[in-house]
């Protein structure tokens, strides 16, 4: 067992940063319309963990030295290395990734039907289908808003991939619901990766170009917000069978309720001595009978959720590993705790 890693330690050395972005989060609410305002408001006041920026700021900063000595950074003059607390851009990457993930939870929520996120009434709770789908859209035009400021062409290419993926994936897992012939790379791992690993493999992978960091470097800390990402998703579909609904701000064991067939339930079915009793009981589920228990009991025979975690974890050591070439740092030493933090995380 993992010991509990707290993430408030390992975000120290950005926290001027992580400051800074709440102040820039709260002013995107300016919107024209009071309704739009207090929406955007709502959404960033319940919070989050930030994990995103987070990891455009330890990656600005992990990768700066392999940027000392630049005298012209995208038109900036820099003695040294780049003062984070100065560099607009690097706070324009940091708010387009929030500003994607909250707007994408807020059509989930829709999606999913989901009355609770992080603690809090989710907008669809609160407000009919219509204001709340067109405020998740306000937040992808202001992302796009930022992008159009950020002037990077590569960077607008690289987040317009994550909304295609985005999209995409979601729209994979709600074909798939309840499906128990599954291929898992061609299914699981591949919506894992549009719905979750792209986005955390943007959030670093722009910073590396905003840097114009050479090409080993841009890709080492893309496979850093790869491996991340995708272990990040592992272990959410394992906390989904593992959490309370309390530790996890959101009602749990809602997947398999809601057709989700995730990594433990694939194991379980690749496992199980009693398959065809298993898959039938899936499809029971899908019919609408109270299966849940039979199948839970099939996923703890099976082991499912410690067979997940190994594989959670291998992803972790891949991420820890892509680091190896970067510099040591206090940054990247959080970059490494970071990766600890989203193996050991109970919600
Ligand atoms: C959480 O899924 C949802 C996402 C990670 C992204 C969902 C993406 C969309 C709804 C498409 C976005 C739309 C545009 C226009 C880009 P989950 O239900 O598995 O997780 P949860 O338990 O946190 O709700
Ligand atoms: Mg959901």
């Amino acid at each position: 067992m993992l010991a509990t890693v707290d993430l408030s330690q390992i975000l120290e050395p950005i926290k001027p940063e992580l400051e800074r972005l709440e102040q820039r989060l709260l002013e995107e609410v300016s919107a024209e319309s009071r309704t739009l305002a207090t929406i955007v408001r709502d959404m960033f006041m319940a919070g989050g963990k930030r994990l995103r920026p987070a990891i455009s700021f330890l990656c600005y900063h992990a990768l700066s030295p392999a940027v000392t000595g630049v005298a012209s950074l995208r038109g900036t003059q820099f003695r040294s290395h780049p003062p984070a607390a100065n560099d607009d851009k690097l706070y324009l990457i940091a708010e387009i990734s929030e500003l994607i993930h909250t707007a994408s939870l807020v059509h989930d929520d829709i999606i999913d039907n989901a009355l609770v996120r992080r603690s809090m009434p989710t907008l669809n709770s609160k407000w009919n289908n219509a204001i709340t789908v067109v405020s998740g859209d306000f937040m992808f035009a202001r992302a796009a808003v930022n992008l159009g400021k950020l002037d990077i062409n590569e960077i607008v290419c690289i987040y317009a991939r994550v909304l295609e993926n985005l999209c995409a994936g979601e729209i994979e897992q709600i074909e798939h619901k309840y499906d128990t012939e599954l291929n898992w790379d061609y299914y699981y791992y591949s919506k894992t990766y549009k719905k979750t690993a792209s986005l955390i493999e943007a959030s670093a992978e722009a910073v590396a170009v905003l840097l114009e960091v050479d090409a080993q470097t841009r890709a080492a800390i893309k496979t850093y917000g790869y491996e991340l990402g995708m272990a990040f998703q592992i272990v959410d579909d394992i906390l989904d069978y593992s959490a309370s609904s309390e530790q996890l701000g959101k009602a749990a064991g809602s997947d398999l309720k809601d057709g989700q067939v995730t990594l433990p339930i694939l194991i379980s079915i690749r496992d199980s001595s009693k398959q065809a009793e298993l898959i039938q009981d899936i499809a029971e589920l899908a019919g609408g009978k109270d299966r849940l228990a039979a199948i839970l009991e099939q996923v703890n025979d099976t082991n499912a959720i410690n067979k997940s975690r190994i594989i959670a974890a291998e992803y972790i050591t891949r991420a820890k590993q892509a680091l190896s070439t970067i510099s040591d740092s206090k940054y990247k030493q959080s970059l490494l705790d970071l990766a600890d933090f989203v193996i050991s995380r109970s919600h």
